[in-house]
């Protein structure tokens, strides 16, 4: 083997690896196959806790963070599916649990009572893992023969890398000794929990030590309330009906990029609100999450994107403006899974000709903020694509889309908005933010407040989003 040359020394077996990593036999199809199910269990797994905790989770960054991780992780499984499919005939066995102290590891996870532990459990332990799991793959299995998993694989841990990269950052900024030292025997627990599997891949002779549940003792309570940190500090709020000033046609469009960027921080909400019946929808087939799961990350993109048209005009949004909860709190208090898909896909199919994503564009256009009109070219084609999800998931179960759509419509004039027992109950006092934010933009462009603009004070009391009045607003 020695003296065996490729032509011209060109890269030999495609530059896969060289022939003397090629000529070790790895891991026969079998041991392959159960490995990557327990890859893709993981995945399966953590876009299951990520999702889960995406609505009470009161941290913005965490809230993006996993909104982004549950993604990933449903595009990981996917593929992974994908490749086992390639190798094994049905049955699959992709739904079935391949052991059960790994199930109880990710069970401790999804019952995390706090923040840091939930952070911990996924990042140090679960993600970390996985890290292993996946680069032992790369070494042991025959990287020609396999080398279809291998390119999963590899894609894969880029993802992992990245999600430990943010975890890492996470834990530093919101953990320290005492916190750790108070969770410490929980932590033990989860590594007992894979040592008992053999390792997540289940490649380490299982330790025999009885385990006993902690956090996972009792079943598990999916919290559909939506929470924000302090940052947030009138989430009842909805004094500023940002529809109302957008289509309104006497208003110049720069203080229209304002309302543009509130409309998309508060985006917010919709992964709040999506998480929710992903977590409560169960038994649909897989794709369902996945394609639902993309939806939310855009939404959550979206709000990152009214974050960032703020901070580029040097508005101090959390103090500033309002960003309310009104919606996904009302949404997942009020109806059920499927009513609220049905909310959705009647807000997003009514994303055309009045209040489109087109008359958006043109008026980021109109305003000649380069970065407005960006945003909303991107938030528009990305609804392109929810409008597609919701045909495929939710028109289906329809006879003929009319009815489908005024189902939704029905459903949200169903959601009760307690806009005066807030006020009441002293959660809010629907404050007319609008004025200070534009006040504070007129200053960074330099020039002086339109008196017509400074004066608008319509709130949701009476209009909502889609401009129809409220009429059975509490
Ligand atoms: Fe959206
Ligand atoms: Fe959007
Ligand atoms: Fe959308």
């Amino acid at each position: 083997m020695s003296n065996y040359k490729s032509y011209r020394d060109l890269p030999p077996l495609a530059g896969i690896c060289p022939l003397t990593e090629a000529v070790e036999p790895g891991l026969p199809v079998e041991e392959c196959v159960r490995r990557l199910k327990r890859y893709h269990y993981s995945f399966k797994r953590l876009h299951q806790i990520y999702t889960a905790s995406i609505t009470a989770e009161p941290i913005y960054e965490l809230k993006m963070g996993f909104s982004l991780h549950a993604h990933l992780c449903a595009e990981h499984a996917t593929a992974l599916r994908r490749r086992v499919g390639e190798m094994r005939e049905p049955p699959l066995g992709l739904e079935s649990i391949p052991d059960a102290n790994l199930e109880m590891f990710f069970d401790e996870i999804l019952g995390a009572p706090t923040t840091e532990e939930l952070v911990l459990g996924l990042y140090e332990k679960a993600l970390h893992a996985l890290k292993a799991a996946l680069g032992r793959h790369l070494a042991d299995t025959n990287l020609l023969a396999d080398h279809p998993s291998v390119r999963v694989c590899r894609f894969a841990l880029l993802e992992v890398e990245d999600m430990l990269k943010f975890g890492a950052q996470s834990i530093a900024g919101l953990i320290d000794d005492t916190v750790r030292q108070r969770i410490e025997s929980w932590l033990a627990l989860l590594d007992d929990c894979l040592a008992a599997a053999g390792g997540l891949d289940g490649t380490q002779t299982p330790a025999g030590k009885a385990l006993a549940r902690h956090h996972s003792a009792r079943p598990y309570h999916y919290d559909g309330r939506p929470k924000r940190d302090e940052r947030f500090p009138d989430p009842y709020n909805m004094g500023v009906n940002a529809e109302v000033f957008l289509y309104d046609e006497k208003f110049p469009p720069e203080p229209k990029t304002l309302m543009m960027f509130y409309k998309r921080l508060r985006e917010v909400d919709v992964p709040e609100m999506m998480a929710s019946i992903l977590t409560e929808t169960p038994d649909q087939p897989w794709d369902y999450y996945r394609d639902l799961t993309r939806q939310l990350w855009d939404e959550a993109r979206h709000a990152m994107m009214g974050e960032v048209g703020f901070v580029s005009l040097g508005i101090d949004w959390p103090k500033k403006v309002m960003v309310n909860f009104t919606w996904s709190l009302g949404l997942n208090t009020q109806l059920k899974p499927f009513e609220r898909h049905a909310v959705l896909y009647f807000i997003e199919q009514g994303l055309m000709p009045r209040n489109g994503k087109r008359f958006e564009w043109e008026v980021g256009l109109a305003s000649h903020n380069p970065l407005s009109a960006l945003f909303q070219d991107y938030d528009w084609a990305d609804e392109v694509l929810h409008a597609r999800i919701g045909r495929d998931w939710y028109l289906k179960q329809f006879d003929d889309p009319k009815t489908a759509i005024q189902y939704g419509d029905r459903c949200w004039s169903r959601v009760l908005m307690g806009w005066g027992q807030w006020r009441q109950e002293g959660l809010t006092q629907h404050r007319n933010w609008w004025p200070e934010v534009y006040r504070d933009a007129c200053r960074h462009w330099g020039i002086d407040p339109d008196p017509a603009v400074l004066a608008f004070s319509t709130s949701y009391q009476q209009v909502r989003a889609d401009l129809k009045t409220i009429s059975t607003s509490g």
